[in-house]
């Protein structure tokens, strides 16, 4: 029995991501590959720098597309249950750095469904709030309003219905039951909802590349399954190691335990309580001990938080590793560098957000994408 689970609706333990791969029969994304990448877009982005994005399913393929300058296109998600935290906005960081290296579409389905079906408390008004807000959130990434289309699943629905038909035929109950866990008290409404999470990687005739933490990846077992059947591609898809929670490097950042995640409408003050109080620190009990025998950067939530996003200059990284390791830097010192560097990208964010907000209805209905979209009714498989 594995100590770890990491599945679409449950992520907790302490995870081994190497296991994880082998488990859920990924690859590493390997240095050569990497390379490619970086020889490609000119540099690589601190994810895959930091190894964040560290697993893949034929990338290799999204790579070689490049090459030979056949283009491909990119698709993720959000499940609008809450406001957003500062984890869910990595593969959407990703999504918006290949849109600016390569030119391509994004695709963002947002599941205002899923979440209804799923929540106990959430009513159809409560996930459409949040999908505007949201979706609000993404866009201020500075997502190219030509190239971009955000859609709610309640909305786009007509459109996608009849390729959701197509898939829906081809997986049947004992394969979602075996692949999510599905009981037979699961309402129907989930067991059909895969269906929809697969409907946009066919929203091209070229490849689709996925951004999205590894909890994700059971759906595209199954794209991957069918694709052949119906004559399109298998989904690409990269994913992410999670931003620890607050409290430990164990599971994920979560909405549903607010003290462990900070949100994107944070006040610096929040921010600077939640970190002192609750950031699990690799730190010695005492200054005298910390001096002595030095800090653990692998266990320090706020270490780890520089690491994985907020710390771009690799040798400050490294700078700051090394002396927290030493005994030089204090725990407290190390929790004021990470609250300066949140705050300030916080600051940013929620000034671009404001400018956003009138732009809205470009990337929902009448940007050059969404219009396309909106004219576009999805049928085309075998
Ligand atoms: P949701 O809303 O749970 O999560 C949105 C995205 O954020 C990732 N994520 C994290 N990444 C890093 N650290 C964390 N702590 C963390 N927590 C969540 C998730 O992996 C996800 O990529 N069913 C999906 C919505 C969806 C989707 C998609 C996601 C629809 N189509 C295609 C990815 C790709 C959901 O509820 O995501």
């Amino acid at each position: 029995m594995d100590e770890f689970e990491v599945s679409p609706w449950n992520v907790s333990g302490k995870i081994d991501y190497d296991k994880l791969i082998e488990r859920f029969g990924t690859q590493k994304l390997s240095n050569d590959l990497l390379s490619d990448l970086k020889n490609l877009s000119g540099e690589l982005h601190l994810f895959f720098r930091r190894n964040v994005f560290f697993s893949h399913r034929d990338f290799d393929k999204i790579i070689e597309d490049i090459k030979n300058g056949k283009s491909f296109f990119i698709y993720t998600g959000r499940g609008p249950s809450g406001p957003m935290h500062i984890g869910h906005l990595l593969p959407f960081i990703l999504a918006k750095w290949f849109q600016e290296k390569f030119n391509v579409n994004v695709y963002i389905e947002i599941t205002d469904d899923e979440k209804y079906l799923h929540s106990d408390n959430l009513d159809l008004k409560d996930t459409k709030k949040y999908a505007i807000e949201n979706t609000l959130d993404i866009i201020s990434l500075g997502f190219n309003e030509d190239k971009t289309f955000v859609f709610f699943d309640t909305e786009y629905i007509k459109n996608m219905y009849k390729l959701a038909l197509r898939i829906a035929k081809k997986i049947n109950f004992s394969t979602v039951k075996a692949v999510f866990g599905f009981k037979e008290s699961t309402n129907i409404g989930m067991i059909f909802y895969p269906t929809l999470q697969l409907v946009p990687t066919f929203f091209e005739n070229n490849r689709c590349l996925i951004p999205e933490a590894i909890d994700q990846d059971p759906y595209w077992r199954i794209q991957r399954d069918i694709a052949d059947s119906i004559g399109k591609y298998k989904a690409s898809v990269i994913h992410s190691k999670f931003l620890p929670p607050l409290s430990g490097i164990e599971g994920k950042m979560s909405s549903s335990i607010p003290e462990t995640a900070i949100y994107l409408n944070d006040s610096p003050e929040i921010v600077k309580k939640k970190i002192m109080k609750y950031a699990f620190s690799g730190g010695q009990p005492t200054i005298e001990e910390h001096r002595k025998y030095g800090g653990n950067p692998d266990i320090d939530v706020s270490f780890q938080w520089l690491y994985m996003m907020f710390e771009e200059d690799d040798e400050k990284i490294k700078e700051i590793e090394i002396s927290y390791k030493k005994g030089d830097l204090l725990t407290g010192e190390l929790k004021n560098i990470l609250i300066e560097k949140i705050n300030k990208f916080l600051i940013d964010f929620r000034e671009k957000r404001e400018k956003y907000k009138d732009r809205l209805e470009k990337y929902l209905y009448d940007g050059k994408l969404a219009n396309k979209m909106w004219n576009t009714i999805y049928d085309n498989v075998k």
